[in-house]
């Protein structure tokens, strides 16, 4: 079934008051959102009932956890911190592999009306390709490549710092889909040069930022509280960085869409983001505190806040700051 707008207008996607009415649409690249949330990969991601439970939560659009081609079970507790400022995450890729996933998804793209964007993790070409024709396969909207996973060795970070393999997987995902592909990055690959040659090599679009890499110690037991010992920084402490990322990227790279996320917890936040350049904003730790109403109260308060200010689309707030 294709996915466009007609077939889910009952949430959030033109909403009037009077006769004022607001246009809360979005898209990246191909994809049509029927507004600017969307799931960040990782968080209620690995099944067909957790995403639809967030489709019907009103996303406008779905992230997978990371899969990988060989299930993962991921490191032994403790794999997440609550820090009071952020979170701290070592959860080692735990996924069911592109196998069993596959399944989930086919499922998932049958019943569910918003865009899925499947993350795919690899250490290898042929791990991408593998993971990427399954899901592709099972009817996946569009590939964001995990580039910038800090805590597993070998995938991720490691992946997204080698330019020869990541443009040569975007360049083959390319020859074989015309579905969107995505790449996820953080701090450590949002110099310009390397993302230029991503681009080059076909990229249509960016996410960023994932979790930084980071440490947390417990003085009582003197070791590091993480089993893994490093894990992913996320939530209200990183805001100022992804912030401060996605606006780069859109000033040297106008043309390409970038989903921003970290540490959005509030509308306030995902209009920063928006006003920066992204043209959606990535829901990740905030579920954990605030459940999956955090998604209608970003879009509720986006609405009001196009409202008050007389917007018409929450477009026109995409990079507002970086045209003034
Ligand atoms: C528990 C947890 C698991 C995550 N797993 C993944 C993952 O599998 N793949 C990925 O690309 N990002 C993963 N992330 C990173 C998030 O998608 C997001 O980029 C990051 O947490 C920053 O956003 P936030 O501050 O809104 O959480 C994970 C984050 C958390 C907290």
């Amino acid at each position: 079934m294709s996915k466009t707008l007609n077939n889910f207008s009952s949430i959030r996607e033109k909403v009037s008051h009077g006769k004022i009415t607001v246009d809360l649409t979005t898209s990246i690249s191909k994809l049509s959102l029927r507004n600017p949330t969307v799931l960040a990969s990782g968080i209620l991601g690995s099944s067909y009932s957790l995403l639809k439970r967030v489709e019907d939560a009103g996303a406008g659009a779905l992230t997978t956890k990371t899969i990988t081609r060989d299930p993962r079970e991921g490191y032994v507790n403790p794999v997440f911190v609550d820090l009071g400022y952020g979170y701290l995450n070592a959860i080692g890729l735990r996924n069911p592999g592109a196998e069993e996933f596959s399944k989930e998804l086919s499922r998932a793209t049958k019943n569910i009306q918003i865009p899925i964007i499947t993350s795919i993790g690899g250490s290898k070409f042929e791990e991408f390709i593998f993971v990427a024709e399954k899901m592709l396969e099972a009817g996946c909207d569009a590939l964001e490549l995990n580039l910038s996973c800090p805590h597993v060795d070998g995938y991720g970070l490691d992946v997204g710092l080698d330019a020869k393999l990541t443009c040569e997987i975007i360049k083959q995902l390319k020859s074989v889909s015309s579905k969107p592909i995505f790449a996820k990055i953080s701090l450590h690959q949002s110099q310009k040069n390397l993302l230029e040659k991503y681009i080059n090599a076909g990229l249509d679009g960016i996410t960023a930022i994932n979790a930084l890499k980071g440490l947390a110690i417990s003085i009582e037991a003197l070791s590091p509280i993480l089993s893994n010992v490093i894990g992913g920084l996320s939530g209200p402490c990183i805001k100022p960085v992804a912030l401060a990322i996605v606006y780069e990227i859109h000033r040297e790279f106008p043309d390409i869409p970038i989903i921003g996320v970290g540490g959005i917890q509030s509308p306030e936040d995902a209009i920063e983001m928006i006003l920066v350049g992204a043209s959606a904003v990535g829901i990740g730790s905030a579920i954990v505190r605030k459940d999956l109403k955090i998604f209608m109260e970003i879009i509720d308060g986006i609405e009001r806040f196009l409202l008050d200010n007389g917007f018409k689309s929450v477009k026109e707030l995409i990079g507002y700051i970086n045209r003034r």
